[in-house]
């Protein structure tokens, strides 16, 4: 039995202390040429590997990242568990990113940057927290730890997921029916959602056209949920005041993208939230022993779902 390492060095060397540290009967493997492939029953990677069939003993596949959208699921055999990251390290910073681009969208710190490169020094009009409506597409545990933080600025949170949720002081909202209601009411729209069938190319115009006028987007969730010439035309025509994009389509934007040099928006380059070994590694571990005990896993994926 062994856990096969498919990541860079750096990572591993945490990793491999971790695991020698708690679970030291179970061989901690980063070279695949160096293990019989029958013998790997656990596999953390961020890309599937091309053999991954010659793994006949594989039990269960943690992704690296938050994500599972860059696996074929079809490819998988059902018997095999996957498994999304989810560690304390890539929580906080996604409440940190998410946190510093509401205020900055809240604070207008896109029309501050445009005045600071014309050398100009002139007060813009701004509206208070508490006025200020702020709601999160995809209520998972990010989606959920995001609202946690916001919560003390004082703005009307709310969110939207595809199943009902209950989160203190957040109006909760789900299933499609609920979404145009929800999205008529959002000033800043974050958008946390997983990567499925269902949410590829959701940021589009007729979402956008949904949000009240002057609202402002925080993408955070997947490139390929956005429509980023819809995004254009709407800040252009004034129905979105501004956009914090993390992801993009495709990543990166070609350099004579519009969205780089748009006036009304801030991209950083898919930086939002990293996993970070030292956690990541007690989290993996914890699920090992869970497996091990027949527990449920942490950050199971939901085969039908495809999150
Ligand atoms: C980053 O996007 C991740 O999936 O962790």
């Amino acid at each position: 039995m062994a856990f096969l390492f498919n990541s860079d060095a750096e990572r591993a060397k945490i990793f491999a202390a971790e695991f020698a540290r708690e679970l030291p009967s179970l061989p901690f493997v980063t070279d695949a040429s160096s293990v019989d492939p029958a013998a790997v029953r656990y596999l953390l990677t961020w890309t599937a590997p091309q053999d991954l069939e010659r793994y006949v003993n594989l039990e269960v596949l943690f992704s690296i990242g938050a994500g599972v959208d860059q696996f074929a699921l079809d490819r998988l055999p059902k018997s095999v568990k996957l498994v999304r990251m989810i560690e304390d390290g890539i929580t906080r910073m996604m409440q940190e990113y998410v946190t510093l681009a509401v205020l900055a969208l809240h604070r207008d710190l896109p029309g501050y940057l445009g005045q600071q490169g014309a050398g100009e020094w002139r007060v813009r009009p701004v509206g208070q927290a508490a006025e200020r409506r702020v709601g999160v597409l995809g209520l998972g545990n990010l989606g959920q730890a995001v609202l946690d933080r916001l919560r003390p600025f004082g703005f009307p949170l709310s969110g939207w997921s595809r199943s009902p949720r209950e989160i203190p002081d957040v109006a909760c909202h789900h299933g499609e029916g609920a979404l145009a209601d929800f999205l008529a009411n959002q000033d800043i729209l974050i958008c946390l959602l997983p990567l499925t069938a269902e949410t590829r190319g959701i940021l589009n115009a007729s979402l956008f056209s949904q949000l009240p006028r002057s609202a402002g987007l925080v993408h955070v969730g997947r490139g390929p949920q956005l429509d980023t010439e819809a995004l254009v035309a709407a800040l252009d025509n004034g129905h979105l005041a501004g956009a914090v994009l993390d992801v993009t389509d495709p990543e990166p934007l070609p350099a004579d993208h519009p969205l780089w040099r748009h006036p009304k928006v801030i991209i950083t380059p898919h930086i939002a939230s990293v996993t970070q070994p030292e956690t990541a590694a007690k989290t993996v571990v914890a699920n090992i022993r869970r497996h091990q005990a027949g527990l449920d896993l942490i950050g199971l994926i939901d085969r039908n779902r495809g999150y």
